[in-house]
């Protein structure tokens, strides 16, 4: 059995029990991170937990662990989870489980923190030799999609859609501009420049997007964080959505018709070498 993190103690999974009183569970009130290993060195895990500082920091989840306590446990959990191979480590934080059910922040509650690891499926070859497909979708998340929270309703219907339409994933529009896939960052390459929607609160800060930016300035690309109109995904000659699980994946057919050649474009060749390399592949 998996081993796993609960407030303090590490335990197999199955002797997690959490209260259904937790507020993780009655409201969605808990933020979360995905982490990657590979071969057993974790991936920018210090930005993974300054990203959940912040958002405790943002939802007022007062939490005494510093960020070297979740480095240690997210070291522990990759390296005591039995896994052969890569693997992901999830952590969780809830406001915790109060006397009672009601809205606002309870008074005297500890968080909840729940860590565990994964194997990690990276994304089949096939995905990188021809690309995969997505639709395009309405946004219909919240105004703060900055935080990494367990709220992922959102998300679920959007992937949703995107399986239900035999697709990898469904790129999210709003007021006419791009966003996110469903639990993807979004990026679009038109004339050797590379574009991806601004850091607000309108998306998450992905950490293989900041990856992106810092191996494209590295390698010179020129790369424009800025309002993406949906327009632009029409005349795109590449589109690529990226994340922890997904890496950097291009999407070479958008809604049935190809994007650009309708095959990976050599701006993505370029850059996902270089991440391949920082990934220790
Ligand atoms: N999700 N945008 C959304 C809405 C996401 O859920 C994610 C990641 C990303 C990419 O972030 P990162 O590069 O830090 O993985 C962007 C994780 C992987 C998940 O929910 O499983």
């Amino acid at each position: 059995m998996t081993i796993s993190y609960w407030n303090g103690r590490y335990l197999p999974l199955d002797e997690v029990h959490v209260s259904p009183l937790d507020r993780g569970f009655l409201f969605a009130d808990g933020l979360y991170e995905v982490t990657a290993a590979y071969n057993g060195r974790l991936f920018e895990p210090e930005a993974h937990i300054a990203r959940l500082q912040r958002g405790m920091s943002e939802l007022r989840i007062d939490c005494t662990l510093s960020a070297g306590d979740w480095l240690g446990i997210m070291e522990r959990l990759a390296a005591e989870s039995g896994i052969d191979g890569d693997l992901t480590v999830y952590l969780q934080v809830t406001r915790g489980a109060a006397a009672s059910r009601g809205h606002a922040f309870p008074a005297g509650v500890t968080p909840s923190v729940f860590g565990m690891a994964s194997p990690l499926k990276r994304p089949p070859a096939a995905w990188r030799d021809q690309g995969v497909a997505a639709i395009t979708i309405p946004d219909i998340r919240w105004g703060r999609c900055d935080l990494k929270t367990v709220a992922l309703l959102g998300s679920v219907l959007a992937q949703q859609a995107a399986t239900d339409a035999g697709v990898v994933d469904a790129l999210q529009l709003r007021d006419g501009l791009v966003t996110e896939g469903a639990a993807t960052n979004i990026f679009v390459v038109k004339d050797g420049v590379i574009a991806t929607p601004l850091n607000d609160n309108r998306i998450l800060e992905g950490i293989t997007r900041t990856v992106i930016l810092r191996l494209a300035a590295e390698a010179g690309l020129r790369l424009e964080e800025r309002d993406i109109p949906v327009a632009e995904l029409e005349t795109a000659d590449e589109i690529w959505i990226s994340s922890t699980t997904k890496e950097i994946t291009p999407v070479t057919s958008l809604n049935g018709k190809p994007v650009g050649t309708g095959a990976p474009g050599m701006v993505w060749r370029r850059l996902f070498a270089l991440f391949a390399e920082r990934l220790g592949r």
